[in-house]
């Protein structure tokens, strides 16, 4: 029988791989409490160092899957394709591509999390609206997606309970930005989840999660063959994050901002993200429907609204708003937006209510803020860039000295250039040979 210590040397010293054996022994003794936290934080740090090689990643992935139940929907007359996003600032993507997606024939099953840190999640966001409610139990999700095909809600406990455990250990050792252990944790609950095809978006800049091109690219490749070792049609995007995603950013604002373009009145930038998912998920689920047309005929609209009130929430009660509100980042000359720094404005908004720092923390809905302006807009020195709202005027100071650095705003005497926001786009084709290597 292996000995914990003896597989945190191995590790730890990268002499050789852990074998499968020896990867399912330590998940099973992990759950069985014979190895100790400490042991697996360990643990997690020489991974962090040493990475994990691609068979070693597999098992890991495997008994992640395994620590809990796997939801089958393979009885669904839809094709089943869900949305993953890496998370950015104002990305209120999975709003309107979930009820969009579905409007064209597909069954979208999104289990989600909880939002931490500067990016806001999807749960939050929607939990703005009143009388909606994030839980439900398995019967109502296979409801769900027979009719109206589209569920967003939250993961059950018993979806890959080990990286329950694993992602808080992780969270407070220092461990999270590890490229396999992001993966694996990501790809366990959306393969327990039961989905056919995968998209991924997979954030890069300022704002994301991973900031570095080079390492966001290399996280969706190790995705993409992760979705494909396990029978999952998953294709990646990696997609720009240097500017917040919209004009809104925040639970309430951002819902609002969505239910906008579901109904043909969404900004650019966003519907840009948003068309270039929502095509490649069709494409994934084999169906031909134009997004653009279930918008414009108001179809997306339709299922939205549908979705909504499934979950006991009510599409059109109107959505709460903030006491306060004040502007901010005043232009200090004049001339064209050609940055608008997405963490900056994420940390504010953050610092206003519209996110937590802890699991158990609660989130403001009302509170975040609405950028007046963007890059690409033209300006007058002293005119507003930003509307903070918040409920507590006490918030304001901090989150305006987020917003201080020098940088968080540049201004050009010309536009910027129009630079497309998919960067790359990496398909089970691409990984073939890190496929099971
Ligand atoms: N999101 C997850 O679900 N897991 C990670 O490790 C990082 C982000």
């Amino acid at each position: 029988m292996p000995d914990v210590v003896s597989l945190i040397r191995v590790k730890r010293d990268n002499t050789r791989p852990l074998t499968d054996a020896e990867i399912a022994w330590l998940f099973a003794a992990y759950a069985g409490q014979t190895v100790a936290d400490e042991q697996m934080a360990a643990l997690l740090m020489a991974i962090y160092f040493n990475g994990l090689t691609a068979g070693e990643l597999r098992a890991w992935t495997t008994e992640m899957i395994a620590s809990g139940e796997t939801l089958d929907l393979s009885h669904l007359s839809r094709p089943s394709v869900d949305k993953h996003s890496t998370g950015g600032v104002g990305d209120k993507v999975s709003l309107i591509l979930a009820p969009l997606v579905a409007s064209c024939g597909a069954a979208v099953p999104q289990l989600s999390g909880r939002g931490l840190g500067h990016t806001g999640g999807t749960l939050d966001k929607l939990e703005s609206i009143p009388g909606w409610r994030a839980s439900l139990s398995n019967e109502e999700l296979t409801r769900a997606l027979a009719d109206p095909g589209v569920v967003i809600a939250a993961a059950g406990a018993g979806l890959a309970p080990a990286d329950r455990r694993l992602y808080a250990l992780r969270d407070v050792t220092g461990t999270v930005e590890s490229i396999p252990l992001i993966a694996s944790s990501i790809m366990s609950k959306k393969i327990a989840e039961g989905t056919q095809a995968l998209v991924l978006d997979v954030k890069t800049g300022s704002g994301a999660f991973m900031r570095d091109q080079a390492r966001a690219g290399q996280l969706a490749r190790t995705m993409v063959a992760l979705g494909a070792e396990h029978h999952v049609r998953t294709r990646a995007l990696v997609t720009r994050m240097d500017t917040p995603l919209g004009r809104a950013v925040g639970n309430a604002l951002e819902v609002e901002e969505a239910v906008k373009a579901l109904t043909g009145e969404g900004p650019d930038d966003l519907m840009e993200v948003t068309f270039a998912l929502a095509e490649h998920m069709l494409e994934l689920a084999g169906l031909t429907a134009s997004p653009a047309e279930a918008i414009a005929s108001g179809r997306a609209f339709d299922t939205w609204q549908r979705m909504i009130r499934v979950q006991g929430g009510d599409p059109d009660a109107p959505l709460p708003a903030a006491r306060h509100v004040r502007h901010a980042l005043l232009a200090p000359e004049t001339g064209w937006i050609t940055g608008l720094d997405a963490l900056a404005v994420g940390i504010a908004a953050w610092r206003l209510g519209a996110g937590r720092a802890r699991k158990e923390d609660d989130v403001s809905h009302t509170a975040g803020v609405r950028c007046l302006a963007k890059p690409g807009d033209h300006v007058r020195r002293g005119q507003p860039i930003l509307e903070l709202h918040a409920d507590d005027e006490s918030r304001f100071a901090p989150a305006a000295e987020a917003l201080e650095a020098a940088g968080t705003v540049t201004i050009g005497s010309a536009p910027p250039p129009r630079t497309p926001l998919v960067v790359s786009v990496i398909s089970a084709a691409d990984v073939a040979d890190e496929v099971g290597a």
